[in-house]
């Protein structure tokens, strides 16, 4: 089993300071798969991505990284890649040859063809031959992917990926993370964007106040959460009223014309059949929230109120 494991952490304690950045957290993370970290700002994302990536090493707990423990000493762990807080890129050097200068300080030559390809993969290709210092955030983001993925990482580590991305940019990217996915490669990524975790990850963690609350299956998150509010529409909203009202276990708001019911899954379902039996048509019943983002505000919520 241990050796399906690209991230194996237990116990994980950071402090700069005062400030306690990450307390006792554990995070698993199996081969092929996206795993997301979302929490609110300061909840520790950054600081647990910068002790994957070697940029810093833990006070206390242990790390395993692809099967090997790592040490005290700050190194690159090997067969690791990727960037916390914006990638670093040589302003006065075209995208083409960041990479370059990077494949040539991995030692492996620049490969043309090689870089070519992760420009090609990244959307990057028509401005291969700017300079990076004219470059947008979204197109730096995609530039630090790019750069990424010329060392064919086993575990790829992002932090906050989509931020900047236009919708073409932002399916490149996924497209990329999934096919590597699907290869067997780990990713690790932090996002403020539920849309892109729903999309993309398996699995997610929850930090707040520099612990973890959640490790699990988005699914699992997202049913963690009981009663979520629905936007109920139907031709008939006092006819809906009266039987959602009379629905045991939900709640029902707003005016007549639009209904917010607030139910656990089952009693919803009940009040579906109930609506359909009495010839209530139901043109809409949707989240008004998605799952995972009640899920989070709930839990991240409930750990703000204890701090
Ligand atoms: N180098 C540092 N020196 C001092 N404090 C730091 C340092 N890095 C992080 N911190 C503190 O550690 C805590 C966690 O910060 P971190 O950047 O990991 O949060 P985050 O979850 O990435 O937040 P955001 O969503 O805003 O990116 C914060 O209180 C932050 O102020
Ligand atoms: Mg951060």
């Amino acid at each position: 089993m241990g050796t399906l494991l690209a991230v194996r952490a237990h116990g994980i304690g950071k402090c700069f300071g005062d400030v306690v950045a990450l307390d006792g957290v554990g995070l698993e993370v199996t081969r092929g798969r996206i795993h997301g970290l979302v929490g609110p700002n300061g909840a520790g994302k950054t600081t647990l991505l910068g002790l994957l990536l070697g940029l810093a090493v833990a006070d206390s707990g242990t790390l395993e990284i692809l099967g090997v423990p790592v040490g005290r000493a700050l190194a690159a762990p090997d067969g690791v890649a990727g960037f916390v807080d914006g990638p670093g890129l040589y302003p006065a050097l075209t995208a083409r040859q960041n990479l370059a200068a990077l494949a040539a300080l991995h030692g492996e030559g620049p490969r043309a063809a090689r870089v070519d390809d992760v420009l090609d993969q990244v959307g990057l290709t028509d401005v291969a031959d700017d300079r990076t210092r004219g470059f947008s955030l979204g197109m730096r983001q995609r530039l630090g992917l790019a750069a990424a993925l010329l060392a064919r990482p086993r575990l790829l580590v992002l932090d906050e990926p989509s931020n900047g991305l236009d919708p073409a940019g932002r399916r490149h990217v996924h497209g990329v993370l999934t096919r590597l996915a699907a290869e067997g490669t780990a990713v690790v990524l932090s996002s403020h964007r539920m849309t892109d975790l729903e999309a993309l990850c398996s699995e997610v963690t929850v930090l707040s106040g520099g612990r973890a609350v959640f490790s699990g299956p988005v699914g699992e998150l997202a049913a963690a959460h009981g009663a979520l509010d629905y936007r109920l529409v139907t031709p008939d909203p006092p006819a809906a009223r009266r039987l959602a009202a009379s629905t045991a276990g939900g709640e029902v708001a707003g005016d007549t014309d639009r209904l917010v019911v607030r139910a656990p899954v089952p009693a919803l379902d009940a009040l579906v059949a109930s609506l359909v039996h009495a010839g209530v048509a139901v043109r809409e019943l949707t989240p008004v929230v998605s799952p995972l983002e009640a899920a989070f505000l709930a839990l991240t919520e409930r750990q703000e109120a204890r701090r």
